[in-house]
């Protein structure tokens, strides 16, 4: 697999197989997002089955959530479940509701003590009644948090996000509370499902692909993207610097000059 920065070269110091960690320095980044990717390539790698990859995957995510809260990160949102994952075969859709659920009822006491508040990404899906429920009630709950926003996508696609978004301004012109005029980018972004969260900064994907599958297509226009090889399970805090030495090693523009004014 080879990913540029992240490919072991020759000079680089190897501990199993990924290269030494570094403390990050510089910026750290106020909203992370983490496409959490394969979890069924490392169980099919173990020779073990996809389910037990989601169940790794879990523990990834627990782990994760320690480190952004110790490293001081405001916002991390997870893309847990797409809006597309609903035709994976019907098994493997219901062993990964079955995590969700557990995950939920396991760790939403002990979120709600290190005082992270839980957010919902997504739409409402006739097949997850229980689980939107337990999610809403998570939101409830915890919202009154101050620390790390921790941002769930569950049955999330950011297409139909916007498309939702565009809709709730458009009953509003068809109410005549808005003129269509009244539509800006700011407007529409404050319709999304993101809305009060901090602007995306760093968007992580594990496994090696190097596509956003339909997740925060708005919110990543000026986000860094960070694409690791290392399979989600697998992922620990280790993998989380390197990614943020990363984002911190980036200058970013915004469409501006850098720093010393050079295009
Ligand atoms: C990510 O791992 C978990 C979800 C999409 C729910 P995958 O299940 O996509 O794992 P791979 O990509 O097949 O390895
Ligand atoms: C993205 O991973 C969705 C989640 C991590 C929940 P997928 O495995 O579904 O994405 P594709 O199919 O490789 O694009
Ligand atoms: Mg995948």
């Amino acid at each position: 697999m080879k990913i540029a920065k992240f490919d072991v070269s020759d000079d680089a110091p190897i501990e199993d197989g990924r290269p030494a960690t570094a403390a990050p320095a510089g910026p750290v980044p106020r909203h992370v997002a983490i496409i959490m990717d394969g979890n069924g390539r490392w169980a099919t790698s173990h020779g073990l089955p996809r389910f037990e990859g989601h169940r790794r995957g879990v523990e990834a995510v627990r782990r994760t959530i320690a480190a952004a809260i110790e490293l001081g990160i405001e916002a991390l949102t997870v893309f847990s479940f797409s809006s597309e994952n609903w035709t994976r075969p019907e098994g493997e859709v219901d062993e990964l509701m079955g995590l969700l659920k557990l995950f939920i009822r396991r760790d939403l006491h002990d979120l709600h003590t290190r005082n992270v508040r839980v957010r919902i990404l997504g739409e409402g899906h006739p097949r997850d009644g229980e689980i939107q429920a337990m999610l809403r009630e998570a939101e409830s709950l915890t919202g009154g948090n101050t620390g790390l926003t921790l941002a769930v996508a569950f049955n999330y696609g950011s297409q139909n996000e916007i498309a939702r978004a565009a809709r709730t301004l458009a009953r509003e012109v068809a109410a005549g509370r808005l003129s269509p005029e009244d539509i800006t980018p700011a407007r529409l972004a404050g319709a999304l499902d993101t809305v009060g969260l901090p602007p995306l900064d760093l968007v992580i994907r594990t496994s090696g692909e190097q596509r956003l599958s339909n997740f925060l297509l708005w919110q990543a226009a000026y986000a860094e993207l960070v694409f690791l090889p290392v399979l989600w399970p697998d992922f620990d805090r280790g993998w989380f610097e390197q990614a943020l030495a990363e984002f911190a090693s980036r200058e970013r523009r915004f469409g501006g000059l850098d720093a010393a004014g050079r295009t």
